[in-house]
Order: structure tokens, then sequence, then C-alpha cells
């Protein structure tokens, strides 16, 4: 157990076995850089109020600074014996600058700087996220772009319902990944860093000392991220923004698992339209010849711990008392699970995707399913041939069923065969709609343009 941050008021050692159970340094250790931008603000304003001295302030800014570099380095070692990250960071400034470093925790409280390091966390995590949704949008318009002119069955109720476009199909993904990059975006637009809420009701340091200290600081401030707490109370209170990046993400996470229950699918032998990269696969102990989709399914899988997590922190939240309560120390997990499990889907996806091949024999062999064109022959008697569309609907469902009960293609069915029907029905109508390439070009209100993929954020 190292030094704490409090303990004047006790008379005892605090249990061990307690201690170990609050600390919170085994997860919180990944704020440390957010913590640091909070202790150098904090510096800069007890210098403007005159708390801190000059050369007492630089001492302490050198000191923050090395310590963020050894952070960047990778060679920060927090000390897992701390009770949390602010700790571990004062112990590491005190032993820089000795006694000084007692200084710096004036007048403020760890309740404003795991609020400020938590919404820091947010807002950098926000600048990874998007980038990487948006690669794995570049990745999908690369597949849909190699196969550009490529039909493909399109499902309903997982049964084969019309002909599309492959690449129609892999823009609907695009477009799920678009929405979610625009969520995350206007997200991002409401959300701001807040400072000085002391441990609930504000700091005696004066809004001037913060403003000063925060335009100083070079860090995000800039663009006006970082801001004075308007509502202490709330400020301490809230973790509504972490709630709200929990169900973005957990959008996002549906859309990923959604994607990879298609993929999973179409790479089965029953269906074998796609093969999947191998080196994204594994393969059974016992059975030699299986090529499992591990990736995919762990990706489909990770939507249970996603999900869970905001509901583990909505639920948490629920029902606490104003203002701050440490059951809300135990948000931080859910974050960085979500996050995490995100970042690394997005980015093997990306990869994923670039590399799967179609089986074009095994879909163009489907693609002659006569029933994939039972719509389109419809359609043709109602557009063109004014049959009122009822009346269209079942003779071709019964067109069809007859097909499939005596075994007969309706290509291989005769013009007298066909007449029966209706008497526009005829071979050379049959050929001219049972194509795929009528099929996709029939529909006059699917856009085909390519969505550009805006890389500024
Ligand atoms: N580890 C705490 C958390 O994450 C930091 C704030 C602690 N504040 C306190 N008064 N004990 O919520």
């Amino acid at each position: 157990m190292t030094k704490k941050l409090w303990g004047g008021r006790f008379k005892k050692e605090i249990d061990k076995d307690f201690f170990e159970f609050q600390k919170s340094i085994q997860y919180d250790y990944k704020l440390a850089q957010y913590d640091i931008g909070h202790s150098l603000i904090h510096a800069a304003a007890l210098r403007v109020a005159g708390i801190l001295k000059n050369s007492e302030w630089k001492k302490l800014s050198l000191a923050l600074k090395e310590i963020s570099n050894e952070i960047k380095k990778g060679k920060f070692n927090p000390d897992f014996n701390s009770e949390d990250i602010h700790t571990d960071i004062q112990n590491a400034i005190e032993k820089k600058v000795g006694a000084l470093a007692l200084k710096l925790h004036a007048l403020r409280s760890r309740n404003d700087q795991i609020a400020f390091d938590e919404r820091f966390y947010c807002v950098r995590k926000y600048l990874d996220i998007v980038p990487a949704l948006l690669n794995l949008m570049k990745s999908l318009l690369f597949l849909g772009e190699n196969n550009r002119k490529q039909k493909f069955i399109g499902y309903t109720h997982t049964q084969r319902a019309q002909v599309i476009y492959f690449a129609d199909y892999l823009l609907v993904f695009c477009d799920m990944f678009t929405r979610d990059t625009e969520r995350l975006k206007r997200y991002n637009e409401n959300l701001f860093i807040y400072i000085g809420a002391g441990a609930l009701t504000g700091s005696a340091l004066s809004i001037k000392n913060y403003n000063e200290a925060i335009k100083e600081s070079g860090l995000i401030g800039k663009d006006g991220k970082i801001k004075l707490a308007r509502g202490p109370l709330d400020n301490v209170s809230d973790r509504d923004f972490i709630i709200e990046f929990l169900s973005i993400l957990s959008i996002i996470q549906m859309h990923l698992s959604r994607l990879a229950e298609d993929l999973i699918l179409y790479s089965t032998t029953e269906f074998n339209f796609i093969d999947l990269p191998e080196e994204f696969c594994t393969g059974s102990s016992l059975m030699p010849h299986k090529q499992n989709p591990d990736f995919l399914e762990l990706v489909r899988g990770n939507t249970g711990k996603i999900y869970g997590n905001l509901v583990s922190l909505l639920t948490t939240m629920k029902g606490l008392p104003l203002s701050y309560n440490r059951d809300m120390q135990l948000d931080k997990e859910p974050l960085f699970s979500s996050v995490e499990t995100i970042e690394s889907e997005l980015k093997i996806m990306a990869k994923f995707i670039k590399r799967i091949k179609l089986n074009k024999d095994v879909i163009e062999k489907a693609l002659k399913d006569e029933s994939l064109y039972a719509t389109e022959l419809a359609e043709f008697l109602v557009v063109k041939k004014s049959v009122p569309f009822k009346e269209a609907h079942t003779l071709i469902g019964r067109l069809i069923r007859d097909s499939q009960d005596k075994n007969k293609k309706i290509k291989e069915m005769s013009d007298e065969e066909l007449k029966c029907y209706h008497q526009e029905l005829n071979q050379k109508v049959i050929r001219k709609i049972m194509n795929p390439e009528y099929a996709v070009s029939s529909k006059k209100t699917v856009s085909r343009k390519i969505p550009k993929i805006d890389a500024r954020i």
C-alpha cells in the first residue's frame, strides 16, 4: 500500500483486504495521461491565484511533463499498490520534486479529476474510433468496387427474395457505419471536459484563474473543449456522457455483429458464396477438415459484453443520490472494455473484409433459381400489360408452384403452356424478365452513388 491522499481523521489502518477491494489503479492507470492534463491546468490556476510561486509552478509543471513523456514512451510503470491513478501520479511527482508535490492538490478533489479524466478519455477515443470506422468503410467499398457488376441474392426471412448487386449489399453496411460516424460526431460536438468542480460545490480558485490556466495549458482547450464546470454538482454527479458513448458503441457493435453473422452464413458449405481469409480462421483439434470463422464468431459474441457494459452502467447509476458516490468508480471497466473491444474489432474487420473472395460460380448457379424473378414477372404484367396486381401475383404464384411440382423449369415451358397462365406470357418475355441484369435494372429507386467518405473529424 503506497501513500494515500487522505487519512488524517483515521485512527486505524485500512483493512488490507478492503484496500485491495476498493482500489482502482489496476484499471484507471489508463487515465494517467488525462490526469496529468488536469494537474497541469490546476497547477497553472494555483499559480495565477498566487497560491504557487512561479518557481514552484515551473518545477511542478516540469515534473508533470516528464511523467507525461514517460507515459508516452511506455516507460511509466504505475504502482499497482496505489489506491488510484490520482494517488499514483501524486506520488510520482513527489518522487521528483519532494515536499513541493504536496501543494498541488490544494483546492481540488479526485471527484473533479475523475470526471475530467473520463471526459478527456472519451474525446480522445472518439478521435481514434471515427478513423477506424472510416477505414472499415473503405474496405467495404474496395470489395464492392472489385465486384462492381456482380449480382447477388437478396434475402428476407433468410429466404431467397430478389436479385441485388453485391456492391449494393455492401453499401448497406457502409450506410450503417456512416450513420454511426455521424452519431459519434454529434456526440463529440456536445462533449466538453470540465474542470473546477472541487469535491461538489466548486473551487475557491476563481473563474478567471482557471480560464487563464486553461488557455495557457495548450491542451485541447484551444478548440474550447476544456471548460470551467458550469454546474459543479452536476459535473461530479453524472456519467451520462459515458452512458451515451456506450450506447453509440452498442449500435456500432450491433452493426458489426450483423455483418459478422451474414459472413458466417454465406461462408458455410450450405451457402458457399464466399471464402473467408484463412489467416483469420482457426482449425479444429479433432476434425482435420475444419476451418472455423472464429473472428466473426467472436465479434458476434462480443455483443453480449458490449450491451452488458451499457446495461451495467445504466444500472449502477440508477437511483444514486446526488452527488458523487463511490459506486461510480465502477464506470471505468465497462467503458474501457467497450472502447477497446470496438477498436480491435474495427481494425481487424477492415483487414478481413478486403481479403474476402467470392465464389462466383456458386453465386451464378444460385441466381438461376427462377423464383428469384417471380416478383419481376408479376411487376412486368402490371407495369407493361396493365394486369391488376392481385391477379398477376396469383397467377405467377401458380406458375412457380406448378414448375416446382412438375419439376419443370419455367424457361423450359412452351409458349402454349405459358399462355395458360396469361396471354401475355411467352418464352420471349420469360427470357427477357428472368435474368439478373433485367432484375436489377428494373429498379429505379436505387441510388448507385458510392458515398464519399469524409475523413475530417
Ligand atoms: N477512483 C474514484 C472513481 O473512479 C476516484 C474518485 C474518488 N473520490 C473519492 N471521493 N473517493 O470514482
